[in-house]
């Protein structure tokens, strides 16, 4: 993204995040699709943990939950989104997270195999180059580490035509790009990933784990 396209995004994802967790959108439609994608998300306790795209905070805060002695980092381009989740955080004894500002279209905040696992839920549309994005993922994985992505990702046919109405229909939300599901598990394999298994886990949203070689 260039400065301008970086400077819109995060004015309308910092106006979003105002409104994230109680909108229709989060509340009718996307807590479905999040409870069905932690359930797939194992990991083993103890474990390095990066979420890109966290927004506010929710999956770390699950995570956290589950796995308590996770250690966890975070990254939004939205500083409002983080906000949201650093004062969700706050009122958790014992949890601390790293959070930080970066875009998923740029290099990651991270040292190369920082981590055990990398995860990313409902945002990768916003990759300009899948393929960049998810070599960043590779690359701050450890090797044998798990990637775990869920995104949207219509049924076949629909997919397509989703993928050429809504980037006009909601410009503002910056570049989009819907995949389809053969596309992301190329993509996965070409940034060096094996092991690729993916699954529908509802019309709109397909669930992908894969394994850094
Ligand atoms: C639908 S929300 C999903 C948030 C969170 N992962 C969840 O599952 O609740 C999309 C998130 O992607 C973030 N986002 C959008 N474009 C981004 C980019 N280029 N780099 C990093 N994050 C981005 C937004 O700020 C927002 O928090």
């Amino acid at each position: 993204m260039d400065d301008g396209e970086k400077l819109f995004a995060r004015k309308y994802y910092n106006r979003w995040a105002e409104s994230y967790e109680t909108g229709i959108r989060l509340r009718f439609w996307f807590w479905r699709l999040l409870r069905k994608t932690w359930r797939r998300i194992l990991l083993e306790d103890g474990a390095l943990v990066y979420d890109m795209g966290c927004g506010t905070g929710n999956l770390l805060l699950h995570i956290h939950e589950e796995y308590p002695k996770a250690v966890l980092y975070g990254t939004d381009v939205s500083e409002g989104m983080l906000e949201k989740a650093r004062d969700k955080f706050r009122s958790i004894d014992d949890m601390t997270v790293s959070l930080k500002i970066a875009d998923m279209n740029d290099l990651f905040p991270w040292d190369d195999g920082m981590f055990d696992y990398a995860v990313s839920t409902f945002c990768f549309h916003y990759a300009k180059d899948p393929v960049k994005t998810l070599k960043e993922m590779f690359r701050i994985l450890k090797p044998g580490g798990t990637l775990y992505l869920a995104d949207l990702c219509y049924l076949p046919g629909i997919n397509n035509l989703v993928d050429k109405v809504y980037p006009r229909v909601l410009e503002w939300e910056g570049h989009i790009e819907f995949l389809g599901r053969s596309r992301l598990r190329r993509a996965m394999e070409e940034a060096g990933f094996v092991k690729t298994i993916q699954s529908r886990i509802s019309l709109f949203a397909v669930f992908s784990s894969a394994v850094r070689a």
